[in-house]
Order: structure tokens, then sequence, then C-alpha cells
């Protein structure tokens, strides 16, 4: 498949924006400075919270780091759920919510099986999806333009 252009100028904190690639939903998500803190909190409860686990298939070297992704502020990842491929829903809301964590601090809730990944598509323990969602390779074109694929 050939790569997509996507451009995020204007994009405000908080806010998504999906494309297509290869047939796959790839999510950009602005993340702002709360959501980019919290990320850290989260490190104990995740199954991968390196993302150590298929190293180049599921993260790129340039996205092998506490944010998942090139700017901590920019979140580039496939929309797809490791457990049997449903399409997780964004739940950026902090506070208790019906089945996520009291201590949600936001991120996605796959509708299937229950399966929750925190804002930087890492996946928490104990639930049925064994990996993080794949950050797809992608690169920056300008401040305002990421190439994926
Ligand atoms: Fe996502 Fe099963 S497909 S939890």
């Amino acid at each position: 498949g050939a790569p997509v252009e996507l451009d995020i100028a204007g994009m405000k904190p908080g806010e998504m924006k999906t494309v297509e690639w290869r047939g796959k939903p790839v999510w950009v998500i602005r993340r702002d400075n709360k959501m980019i803190e919290d990320l850290k909190s989260n490190d104990t409860k995740l199954a991968d919270p390196k993302s150590e686990r298929k190293p180049g298939e599921l993260t790129p070297e340039y996205a092998r780091n506490e944010y998942r992704s090139i700017k901590p502020e920019y979140l580039v990842a496939v929309g797809i759920c490791s457990h049997l491929g449903c399409s997780p829903s964004a739940k950026f809301d902090a506070g208790p919510q019906p089945s996520l964590p009291d201590d949600w601090k936001g991120g996605f809730l796959c509708p299937c099986h229950g399966s929750t990944f925190d804002l930087a598509g890492r996946v928490f323990a104990n639930k049925p999806a064994p990996d993080n969602l794949e950050v797809p390779p992608h690169k920056y074109l300008s401040d305002t333009k990421i190439l994926i694929g």
C-alpha cells in the first residue's frame, strides 16, 4: 500500500484524527501535557510498558520510548486491537466509568472483550489483548505533515 500523508495543522490538544492506511485505521492523537505526564503512572499496570515485545513489528525503533512516538505530543497508532482485531474506542475522559479502572487516565477501550490501552497505545495487563497497539512506520515531513507508511 502507498504511504498516506496527514495534515495535523490546527489539531487541538485532546483531538484525534483517523486515516486509512493499508485498509487499517490509523489514529493520530494530540496529547496535552497532562496526558503525557500521566503515562508514567500506568507503567506498573501494563503488559509491555517499555514496548520490548516484537521489536520492529509493533514499535519502530524511533518510537521505543516512554511516549511510543517521535514527538511526545503526537501518538500515531493503528486502531486495531491485538486480541481479535476489533477497533477500540477512544475514552479520554478521566474518572470512574463503567468497565474502566477507577484510576483511568484516558486511552482506549475495546468494545469486544474489554481490553484497555493507555494514551500511548500500551495494553493493560490481565486483559485478553496480549500486545500494545501497533505504531506504524511514519515520519514528519514538516511540523504539520506526517507521512504514514
Ligand atoms: Fe479487543 Fe477482544 S478484540 S478485546
